[in-house]
């Protein structure tokens, strides 16, 4: 059984992370959907928060898993049987940074193998930085993110 996990912060979903499940899901027997604690950003939601909205969009897969992926993202694909990793890679702008971690991966774990899947191309300007910058300033996101985060992207801006 080949086993992919598809990690990242989610911070929130949007419809590009959702595109790469999608696909992701068709290609692996199994795909876990590892929601990760990235050191180098601020969330606007909890680990907790950003599973629950993952979850409810991927009900209709049973080959997807959702969960909160608390350390090395290796020694988690390991424990879990997965021997790919997948990124999902929008414009060169996001090369550099994927190609650090994914050697960086390799030579913790030589084994396991990271796969970039190229992001559609109506979401190749997408990001949940982006989403949550459009919101801040009162433009429009429900054709960028599932109806729910939209709801409470702006639920957190209104906050502030
Ligand atoms: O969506 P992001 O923020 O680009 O995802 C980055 C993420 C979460 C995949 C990365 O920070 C990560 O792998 N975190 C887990 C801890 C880890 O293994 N770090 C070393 C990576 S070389």
């Amino acid at each position: 059984m080949r086993t992919a996990v598809y990690p990242g912060s989610f911070d929130p979903v949007t419809y590009g992370h959702l595109d790469v499940i999608k696909r992701s899901a068709a290609i692996f027997d199994k795909l876990i959907v590892a929601v990760s604690i990235n050191a180098q950003k601020k969330p606007m939601f909890t680990l907790e928060e950003r599973v629950e909205f993952i979850k409810e969009e991927v009900k209709g897969y049973n080959n997807v898993e959702v969960h909160l992926l608390d350390g090395l993202l290796v020694e988690y694909a390991k424990k879990g049987n997965a021997s790919v990793i997948i990124k999902g890679l929008r414009a060169v702008s996001d090369f550099e940074y994927e190609f650090q971690m994914a050697q960086m991966n390799k030579k913790i774990c030589p084994d396991i193998e990271t796969l970039f899947m190229m992001t559609g191309q109506e979401y190749s300007y997408l990001s949940s930085s982006i989403v949550k910058e459009v919101a801040r300033f009162g433009g429009k996101i429900d054709s960028l993110v599932p109806e729910r985060v939209a709801k409470a992207v702006i639920e957190k801006v209104n906050l502030k």
